[in-house]
């Protein structure tokens, strides 16, 4: 029986992890394996993880959280099953099944995207973690989980949560907004992931920052890693990941016109290129 969305999935494809290479894999990566096994979520990309369906899952899982995503991710399947059905949709009812979920471009790029696969890729997503960066909204993190999760490549994955876990489990105090502290993880993570199952391995870290070393509280007595977790052994898993205060963001008035005549109301649509770009609106401006 299918378990329900969201539910912990109790299978151990992978216990032990990796049979044939476990003795080159480090113990914590052993037991972060075994740990992801019995506790993964139960979500609808990862019942048929087809690299149409990890690229949606994916977009959608930019800045925005499993449990927002998992509607959206089943209703966008179910209207464009295909990469092909998506690039023969019209933009305004993919913009339409997106309404909600926020940062519209994310859907304006599918779009682009699915339209320059089918005419100029035969209608397949690249393998290769560079040649998917080329592809609109794709930057590295996303093509990292693409690679790894759906074409088992062995291509870290270094976003917010992963930078919280590493850096507390090997208490580094470089700022995580500094562009150095992905690049470092990633050179560290490059010898673990091509010792096991890359698909496991990305999402079981995504999962265990998620679940268990959240930003605050986290449940260190039930992790697999607090064994050698050197934030954990020094009292210091408030303290870490060092982050710098975010640049200010930037407030501004605004004032439109509400026109209505006969019945109707004029309403203005945006430009492609700014935020909120093609969506509509009550036509003004920034004072
Ligand atoms: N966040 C981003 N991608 C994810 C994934 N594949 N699984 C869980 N959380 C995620």
């Amino acid at each position: 029986m299918e378990a329900k969305v969201g539910t912990v999935k109790h299978l151990t494809t992978i216990e032990p992890p990796c049979p044939a290479r476990s003795e080159i894999l480090p113990d914590w990566a052993v037991r972060l394996l075994g740990w992801f096994g019995h506790h993964q979520r139960v979500l609808p990309w990862r019942s048929d993880p087809s690299p149409y369906r990890v690229w949606i899952s994916e977009i959608m899982l930019q800045q925005t959280q499993v449990a927002t995503v998992t509607p959206y991710f089943q209703r966008f399947v179910a209207r464009f099953p295909t990469l092909r059905d998506l690039a023969a949709a019209d933009l305004q009812d993919v913009l339409k099944l997106w309404e909600g979920l926020g940062y519209y471009s994310r859907a304006r790029n599918l779009h682009k995207a699915a339209r320059f696969l089918v005419d100029e890729r035969h209608g397949r997503l690249p393998a290769d973690f560079h040649a998917l960066q080329k592809l609109p909204g794709i930057g590295s993190y996303t093509a990292a989980a693409i690679a790894s999760i759906a074409f088992g490549r062995p291509i870290p994955v270094v976003d917010g949560n992963v930078l919280r876990v590493f850096n507390r489990f090997w208490a580094i105090e470089t700022d995580i907004r500094l562009p150095r502290a992905r690049t470092d993880l990633f050179e560290r993570l490059a010898p673990v992931i091509q010792a096991c199952s890359p698909p496991d391995f990305n999402q079981a870290i995504m999962e265990l920052g998620a679940l268990i070393c959240r930003p605050r509280n986290p449940l260190c007595p039930t992790c697999p890693l607090a064994a050698d977790c050197l934030a954990l052994r020094d009292g210091r898993t408030t303290d870490l990941p060092v982050k710098s205060k975010p640049a200010k963001v930037p407030h501004h008035e605004i004032a439109v016109g509400v026109v209505v005549r006969g019945g109707r109301v004029l309403i203005a649509r945006r430009r492609e290129d700014q935020m909120l770009g093609g969506l509509w609106e009550f036509p003004g401006g920034k004072v």
